[in-house]
């Protein structure tokens, strides 16, 4: 139990994510239920660094459970890498007696609470907040469900026009260095090819499928790529192949930020209200620098070490099995 702890800030940072509102609601929620101050730190590391920070009261995250983005806004901080902006952070949190931290982010976040908590002690829990899936020792992130129904439903869209047109479409969505999204997205979406940094699969191996889907009469295919792919994004693939395969007329789509954007997912609010919650008890208990996440749908508190330190890969037997019923 830490019974220092009486008035805890939260802020978001990095990418947004939907459910990030979701989680928000849960840490004010929570804390108030525990009689703790809550203050909003707006525009994430930045606004801790120029002092941006206002108290929260229940009412402040009533309707805001089915919004996208994050009312607190957010921001990459450059400030907040140097010595000089991180004391300013933490002169601000001084000038309100705050007293514990709950970040909701990605590896950037917690890469920067890790060297603050180093620095100056201030206690801090996270929660994943990435569209990403990137983060080791939770199962999802928030967001990430919801990123993928979005791009499923993108790719659903294409599919019509795709088959009526008897073309080949490279649909390229986020993910940043990870493949999470798009693996998914693909086996979701049926999509004949999947092109994720985790796999082995290369051009060659791409152009041997399609060429089978011809040899079975298959007029049209999506192939669904992860930006991060290391044989090349959507843009390049397509060049490749349109330059190999005369299947098919070859077109490429971006789904960009229509991912980020838009009402976080039944499985996203949820996500996100658990973990809200866990990120404040776990503080009153006396945890800092972990991440509450899941694990086979228990809440568990994975060390930022770990969490931003380890590597998460998708499923091989997931990628495994995506090849084999795409075919
Ligand atoms: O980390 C989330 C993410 O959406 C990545 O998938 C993507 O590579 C990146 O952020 C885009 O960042 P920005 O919104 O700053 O362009």
């Amino acid at each position: 139990m830490n019974n220092e702890i009486h008035r805890i800030a939260v802020f978001t940072s990095g990418g947004d994510a939907p459910g990030m509102n979701a989680a928000i609601r849960a840490v004010v929620r929570t804390a108030s239920y525990h009689d703790l101050h809550i203050y909003g730190i707006m525009h994430g590391y930045e606004g801790m660094v120029n002092g941006n920070i206002k108290r929260l009261e229940k009412g402040d995250v009533a309707n805001i459970i089915h919004r996208g983005g994050t009312i607190l806004k957010t921001a990459r901080s450059q400030a907040f890498r140097t010595p000089e902006g991180r004391q300013k952070a933490y002169d601000s949190l001084q000038a309100h007696d705050i007293d514990a931290l709950v970040a909701i982010g990605g590896d950037g976040t917690f890469t920067g609470a890790t060297i603050f908590n180093e620095e100056f002690g201030v206690p801090v829990v996270g929660v994943p907040g990435t569209i990403d899936n990137d983060l080791y020792g939770t199962d999802y992130t928030i967001g990430f469900d919801t990123a993928v129904n979005t791009a499923i439903e993108a790719v659903d869209r294409i599919r019509d026009t795709a088959d009526s047109h008897n073309r080949l479409f490279f649909v390229e969505v986020m993910g940043r260095h990870t493949g999470f999204i798009a693996l998914n997205t693909g086996i979701g979406s049926g999509a004949g090819g999947i092109m994720i940094p985790e796999s082995a699969s290369d051009v060659d191996a791409l152009l041997s499928r399609l060429n089978k889907m011809k040899m079975r009469n298959k007029l049209f295919s999506l192939v669904v790529v992860a930006e991060g792919n290391e044989n090349g994004n959507a843009q390049a693939l397509a060049k490749l192949v349109s330059e190999k395969f005369d299947g098919f007329e070859t077109k490429v789509t971006i789904i960009g930020h229509l991912q980020r954007g838009g009402a976080p997912s039944a499985l996203d609010r949820l996500l996100a209200s658990r973990m809200g919650f866990a990120a404040v008890e776990g503080l009153i208990k006396g945890e800092s620098n972990v991440m509450a996440g899941v694990q086979k749908n228990e809440v568990v508190y994975i060390p930022f070490a770990d969490a931003i330190g380890k590597v998460k890969a998708p499923d091989p037997e997931l990628i495994r099995m995506s090849e084999i019923i795409s075919l």
